[in-house]
């Protein structure tokens, strides 16, 4: 019975994060190593289920590890310079070889549906094609990179018909020359260009480990890209297996990406963990801060009204339309946090601009008890302040004691201005609070 209605809680709670989720693009890239890992098929079974919810999918793997293998099989030594492959003759055979394996084997599991398994129904259909044109990267340092390339076009209108069509597209780090030769590429390269061309909303890189400080072992939640950059430039020792898709992170923030992650492959259900939990399992790397409050916009009606439901089920906030709200946008403010609202609040001026009205004050649940009240409230009162205001309401039926303690004085409705007194609904019997603003 427990076990029940956990899992019913718990399927709810992951219903914002499929609404936000859908129709939305998403680029996942993971290195080979992923692809030899016992576990790959858990990371098919997730892809398609983010699939089958309406994310618009666009896998970007890798092929290191399966090149390197190949090489190792002819006594070919794997040859790199400055962390990147130089591609000869016989290591292009390779990433030929590694690549054509590679995709024929996602593809397989893709395709998957048996009744016993969580594949079964999902009918994914995989698109893969000739999206990147790439160009060499030439001579560095004396050195000749010989096949190895950097991407220089990405056909993002051929992938956008493709998603278009509930494709799942899936890439390899391979791009093509305009004079018909094959390069090879670095698979966070192909993803980040591949992000950028899409304007995909995430861009997930599935990392070998976790994005940890060195200096605690604790694991970095989220970083802008200023502190991303800061931290790369203070720990240049930190290895490729993180500072390679760290960099990935702020190229991609840079171009636009709004969201990056990075989650470690190892952990099992990870990205599921990431996408629909509410503080994810990854590193989120970001342009702009992860939570911010600011003013609300048409956008985030949807957010709100989500918010407020349960409050106004339960009494505690009075009913309002979505009509009413998108006439009053404008007095709205409200948190996001990584794409969802989590806090709103209202200040309804009066038209002589002598005092105005706090409503609609809400913070999600799970975010209370961590002063997003007492921000929104500052807030609250420095925009009345400019606005000139002397005095602000607030109506209450189970949170004046909130109010009282943060200076708010109890009234009654003779003391009501026009027009709340007027709107003043006495079915809610709500107490009536005030606050002279200096
Ligand atoms: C009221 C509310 C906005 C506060 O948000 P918050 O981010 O948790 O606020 P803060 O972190 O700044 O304040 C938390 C404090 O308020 C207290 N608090 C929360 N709800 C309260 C209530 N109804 N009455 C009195 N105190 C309350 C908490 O116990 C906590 O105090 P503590 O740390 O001493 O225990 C939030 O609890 C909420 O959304 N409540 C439901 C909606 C609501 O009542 N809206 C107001 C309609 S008039």
């Amino acid at each position: 019975m427990e076990s029940q209605s956990s899992f019913v809680s718990w399927f709810r709670d992951s219903s914002p994060y499929i609404h936000a989720h859908r129709n939305k693009t998403f680029v996942i890239s993971f290195g080979g190593e992923a692809v030899l890992a016992d576990d790959f098929d858990h990371h098919v079974h997730d892809f398609a289920l983010l699939s089958s919810l309406g994310v618009r999918l666009v896998l970007v793997h890798g092929i290191r590890p399966q090149i390197d293998q190949r090489l190792d099989k002819l006594n070919a030594s794997a040859l790199f310079h400055k962390h990147l492959r130089i591609t000869d003759d016989l290591a292009l055979q390779c990433v030929k070889e590694a690549a054509g394996l590679v995709r024929v084997e996602i593809e397989a599991l893709l395709s998957m549906g048996l009744s016993n398994s969580p594949m079964a129904g999902s009918e994914i259909k995989v698109a893969s094609g000739n999206f990147i044109t790439a160009k060499p990267i030439g001579v560095i340092d004396g050195i000749d990179y010989c096949h190895t390339g950097e991407v220089r076009r990405i056909d993002s209108a051929a992938i956008h018909q493709q998603l278009d069509q509930n494709n799942v597209v899936l890439i390899s780090p391979i791009g093509f020359s305009p004079s018909g030769e094959i390069f090879n590429l670095s698979a966070e390269q192909v993803a980040t260009a591949v992000a950028i061309a899409l304007k995909a909303e995430k861009l997930i890189l599935l990392t070998e480990q976790s994005c940890c400080n060195p200096d605690n072992n604790e694991q970095i939640r989220q970083m802008t890209t200023a502190e991303a950059n800061t931290f790369l430039q203070q720990h240049q020792d930190i290895g490729d297996t993180i500072s390679l898709p760290l960099k990935a992170a702020i190229q991609s923030c840079q171009a636009g990406i709004e969201r990056v992650h990075l989650i470690n492959r190892v952990i099992d259900g990870a990205l599921l963990l990431e996408l629909f939990s509410r503080d994810g399992i990854g590193t989120l790397i970001s342009s702009t801060p992860f939570e911010e409050l600011r003013p609300a916009t048409l956008n985030d009606i949807g957010g709100i009204l989500e918010l407020i439901k349960p409050l106004e089920q339960q009494g505690i906030l009075a009913k309002r339309s979505r009509e009413k709200i998108e006439m009053e946008i404008a007095d709205y403010i409200v948190i996001e946090r990584d794409g969802l609202i989590i806090g709103c609040t209202a200040l309804h001026p009066n038209e002589q601009g002598l005092f105005g009205a706090i409503a609609c004050l809400a913070v999600h649940p799970d975010y209370q008890g961590s002063a997003r009240g007492n921000r929104m409230l500052d807030y609250v009162y420095s925009y009345a302040r400019q606005l000139n205001l002397k005095k602000l309401f607030v109506l209450s039926t189970q949170t004046m004691h909130w109010f009282i303690e943060r200076g708010f004085l109890s009234s009654d409705i003779n003391s009501l201005p026009e027009p709340l007194k007027a709107l003043y609904n006495p079915q809610r019997n709500s107490k009536i609070l005030y606050k002279n603003i200096a």
